[in-house]
């Protein structure tokens, strides 16, 4: 009898401890942070990969639109007249947005992806920057590109916002699954 009791009593206790292991990796994926997944995409390969890295992390996934969506016609980066050409030549060009506004204080941290449009994020997202306001928030970037890296895009994003809080960026061109891994790991270490 006291042979039993004693089984019985070491069950319960590997079934306490193995689910208390569970609830922690559990709670290690389930942040308690408030995540954005805030991405602009205009062929849907960015979108892919802000899909992911949301639900992966638990983020709301949140598409940034402009107020006119780009033609093919306006993303032909071959002719110099094309919508998106002027726009990239012109520094301060800031394409207005439509979609669904954002409350930003109900997140604290905010992944941000776009495709790279001449070295740089499309203008829309510096729209996006500007319209919202983000101090005291993190901001992580992300980019898919035809080869280009996102050195760029992040540097310009240092020096036209400098009082802003941004992580490394990181270029996603070989699918979503990187992407996956990669934001799971930024939120362990926040
Ligand atoms: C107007 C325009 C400019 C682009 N400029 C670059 C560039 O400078 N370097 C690069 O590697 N890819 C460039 N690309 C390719 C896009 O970055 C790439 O196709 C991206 O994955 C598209 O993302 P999306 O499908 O989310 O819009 C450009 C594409 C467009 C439409």
């Amino acid at each position: 009898m006291k042979h039993i009791i004693l089984i019985f009593m070491s069950l319960l206790c590997f079934s306490c401890s193995s689910k208390a292991q569970k609830q922690t990796v559990d709670k290690n994926t389930q942040s308690d942070m408030k995540i954005l997944v805030a991405y602009f995409s205009c062929t849907g390969t960015t979108e892919k990969v802000a899909d992911a890295i949301a639900k992966a992390i638990g983020g709301k996934l949140y598409q940034i639109t402009p107020a006119t969506a780009y033609t093919s016609a306006d993303l032909d980066w071959n002719d110099k007249a094309s919508r998106s050409s002027v726009e990239m030549a012109t520094e301060n060009s800031r394409p207005e947005l439509g979609g669904e506004t954002i409350d930003i204080k109900d997140y604290d941290v905010i992944f941000l992806g776009y495709p790279i449009w001449w070295d740089l994020c499309p203008r829309p997202v510096n729209t996006f920057l500007e319209k919202y306001d983000f101090s005291g928030k993190t901001i992580i970037p992300f980019a898919t590109s035809g080869g280009s890296s996102i050195t760029n895009s992040v540097k310009q994003f240092k020096k036209l916002y400098p009082n802003l809080t941004w992580k490394e960026g990181k270029l996603f061109n070989s699918g979503a699954e990187k992407a996956v891994e990669w934001s799971k790991q930024i939120i362990e270490e926040q």
